[in-house]
């Protein structure tokens, strides 16, 4: 037997970590791996690929990004924004179905979020021995309790908290930070609870910049003079909506800004000295939390189970400390989202911090 694997979307730490556990469980059966270059891409003919032998896989779980390459762009994008789906063009499905028949692959595991497992879902209707493993640091993806590379962008953010802190502390400032989330606020909701945020505003919950700024005001009357307010990228600007940034990713709009538009806005409502900074792709970066290593491994080797028992068309999930599998169609069908009177965030209201609402 010999299985393709391959890296799509944008890159997310861990993805080594997957492809080290896919390597390691489909060499004790005694299977070949193929490794597709650039996501889909690497299918297309002649077909951009490498042999991966345990060897390979040496010391690649700590390392970020994907020693294969990855990308949210390119003939296979099935997402033309929020909940839009595109169909892959039948001429380009038979194309990259050829090289895998060429090359005898007999099943393939695809790595990606949304989107990439939304075109996984199609080439598998269109009759492909298909297998997805799920992966978004922004940890939207339903039908698993989460992703890998979501704790080592919770990891990132804190950090950044932490550091912002000492300004804040220091100056008496509002300092503003803006994580990654295009539509779901995890990341700064955990994140945000986890590096001491007074604020914390994320899409699923539509804010008021006054009462920001009335809590603001409360906290500095208590003498607490330095707040940080963490923001999601994808969280709407009131009156104004998502701020965009010029160009796009992956087909759907780029996100960007709105954390110096809230920063601008709460100067002028607190009269505090405000300053913005925005995280961007340092959550996306560097090596993996000891969890993310061991999820994506965990998810590569349920991979290589699901390929054994031809339980194609499925995706690999973690549930409740276990990981196990659904079908790809229950993960694509709609995002998971935070919601906003869950215990999580009612417990992150309980200990005073401001949801903007
Ligand atoms: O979906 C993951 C994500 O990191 C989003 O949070 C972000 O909006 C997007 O990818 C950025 O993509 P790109 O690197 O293509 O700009």
């Amino acid at each position: 037997m010999r299985i393709g694997i391959l890296n799509s979307g944008g890159d997310c730490p861990g993805l080594n970590a997957v492809i080290h556990g896919v390597v390691g469980a489909a060499h004790q059966l005694g299977w070949e791996v193929i490794g597709f270059r650039d996501g889909f891409e690497g299918l297309l003919p002649p077909g951009d690929f490498r042999i991966l032998t345990p060897t390979d896989t040496i010391g690649i779980l700590k390392l970020g990004g994907t020693i294969l390459g990855c990308t949210n762009k390119g003939h296979f994008a099935a997402k033309v924004g929020s909940g839009d789906v595109a169909e892959v063009p039948k001429e380009i499905i038979d194309r990259a179905k050829a090289t895998l028949d060429r090359l005898e692959i007999g099943a393939l595991v695809v790595v990606g979020g949304d989107g990439s497992l939304t075109t996984a879902l199609q080439l598998y209707r269109a009759g492909w021995p298909v297998v997805g493993v799920p992966k978004t640091i922004d940890n939207d993806l339903c039908a698993t309790a989460m992703t890998f590379g979501f704790d080592s962008a919770v990891t990132t953010v804190v950090d950044g908290l932490d550091r912002l802190n000492t300004t804040a502390e220091s100056h008496k400032r509002v300092m503003v930070l803006e994580v990654m989330g295009r539509h779901a606020g995890w990341i700064a909701l955990w994140g945000g609870i986890a590096g001491g945020a007074s604020v914390i505003l994320i899409p699923e919950i539509p804010f008021d910049l006054e009462k920001v700024a009335a809590f603001i005001r409360q906290r500095d009357a208590q003498g607490h003079h330095a707040s940080l307010v963490v923001v999601a990228e994808g969280a709407k600007m009131p009156d104004e909506g998502i701020v965009t940034l010029a160009g796009n990713c992956g087909g759907e709009v780029r996100l960007g800004g709105i954390g110096e538009r809230v920063a601008k806005r709460l100067q002028e409502l607190t009269g505090k000295e405000t300053r913005a900074t925005t995280l961007g792709h340092l959550q996306r970066g560097g090596s993996p939390t000891s969890f993310d290593r061991i999820l994506g491994m965990r998810f590569g080797v349920m991979a290589v189970k699901l390929c054994e028992e031809k339980q194609f068309g499925r995706m690999v999930s973690y549930q409740a400390y276990h990981v196990d599998s659904v079908l790809i169609e229950e993960a694509v069908n709609q995002l998971r989202l935070v919601e906003p009177d869950s215990e999580l965030v009612l417990a992150a209201k309980a200990v005073g911090i401001c949801m903007g609402d």
